[in-house]
């Protein structure tokens, strides 16, 4: 029925799993007939303290009932204590709130414009297979032409390198005003950059007068089982870009940035109506607490190297590499991979496919071994039964 009505009334952009959710708890998902699953997704990279962490739902529940919005015109407290927090948590300068992976990289995107316009700067860089969203500034720098087709024109002097290209970016000329990369590419198909590759991005950067933004919206809050992604690679970002597991699954997005930037940056140069409210706001702080918890002592960068190495037990010659930091973890292989996530569906397990032939496995970070285990054993019987 819902499926029908859904039909009916939402526009028909998403090709959705014919599954209804209506309560999640922990790591378990449960649909309108109460069949239970095991969430491997977490909303893609959302709920990242498991579906109705209470300490978070506690921390909503409280603010909810204070004051949820006033807008941008006056100042309030979650708001700001969040801006102290996450420039402590990065090492850069200011935070600005938005609602969305795609609004902060808008946002990074026109400040790097402002930078450029006022050093005689115009190219932005962006990566082959990289994802930064669907809006215009953020889909210019997204090259996927599935989802570019039809919406041309883009704006103008976006460039594409090939990813983890040491060589590219070394030939990054002074008409760079910056760039902008995932330090693994999310939705291209958890495609992990190499230190050299950062490394060389960040010095090429720095030589050049160049802005470094990393767009941590997927990589951010936990996920790599660092903080932040970049701090796998001893980097300093000037921008980073922030969304997804911010909230827990409440929309919030941020945009961190060097003090050095603010300085091309004017009142009312950008803004937003819902951007940082006071309800998110709690929420999110909530969630940083709780993720940094979840992440003490390099558990989830254990957790996910006990996954992968599980996975690696997993002997079929149409597995082409398993690949992955903490538990933002990919198997590629030779075909399409979305006939699995509807057989692992059925068995309860929700997994996703990216890049066509790429499964990819975001749980929320409280995942146990014993699921990890229970997921591999059945992902090994759909891959038995393609034999
Ligand atoms: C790396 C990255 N950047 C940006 C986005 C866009 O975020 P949103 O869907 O919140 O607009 C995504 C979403 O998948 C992402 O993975």
């Amino acid at each position: 029925m819902i499926i029908e009505k859904e039909k009916k009334y939402h526009l028909q952009v998403y090709k959705r799993y014919p599954v209804v959710f209506v309560k999640g708890k922990g790591v378990k998902l449960y649909n309108i007939n109460n069949k239970e699953y095991i969430d491997f997704l977490a909303g893609i990279g959302v709920v990242n303290a498991g579906h109705c962490n209470e300490k978070i739902n506690e921390a909503i529940k409280n603010q909810l009932d204070k004051l949820i919005h006033v807008s941008n015109l006056f100042y309030t407290i979650p708001q700001i204590d969040l801006a102290e927090k996450l420039v402590n948590l990065s090492g850069l300068d200011k935070a600005f709130f938005c609602n969305s992976g795609t609004e902060a990289n808008e946002g990074a995107i026109k400040f790097i414009r402002k930078y450029g316009k006022k050093n005689n700067k115009e190219k932005i860089i962006s990566f082959y297979n990289a994802f930064h969203g669907r809006t215009y500034g953020s889909l210019s720098a997204t090259p996927k032409k599935s989802i570019r087709e039809g919406f041309e024109p883009f704006l103008q002097n976006f460039e594409f390198l090939p990813y983890n290209d040491v060589e590219a970016v070394k030939n990054l000329d002074n008409n760079v005003a910056g760039v902008i990369v995932e330090v693994i590419q999310g939705e291209g198909g958890v495609n992990v950059a190499t230190e050299e590759f950062i490394k060389t991005l960040r010095d090429i950067c720095e030589d050049k007068n160049i802005l470094l933004a990393i767009d941590e919206v997927q990589t951010g809050i936990g996920r790599t089982g660092k903080f932040f992604g970049f701090e796998h690679y001893n980097i300093e970002p000037d921008i980073i870009t922030l969304a997804k597991a911010l909230g827990n699954g409440l929309p919030i997005g941020a945009i961190l940035l060097k003090e050095e930037i603010e300085k091309y940056i004017n009142y009312g140069d950008h803004g937003t109506t819902f951007g940082g409210n006071p309800l998110v706001c709690s929420a999110a702080l909530s969630t940083i607490e709780v993720i940094s918890e979840i992440i003490k002592n390099n558990k989830v960068i254990d957790k996910g190297k006990y996954f992968i190495k599980k996975l690696n037990t997993l002997n079929y010659d149409f597995i082409k590499d398993i690949r992955g930091k903490g538990l933002m973890i990919g198997i590629e292989l030779n075909f399409e991979g979305n006939g699995i996530v509807n057989e692992m569906l059925k068995r309860g397990f929700i997994i996703n496919c990216t890049a066509e032939k790429v499964l990819r496995f975001l749980p929320p970070l409280i995942i146990e071994k014993e699921e990890i285990n229970k997921l591999v054993n059945n992902l090994n019987e759909v891959f038995e039964g393609l034999k």
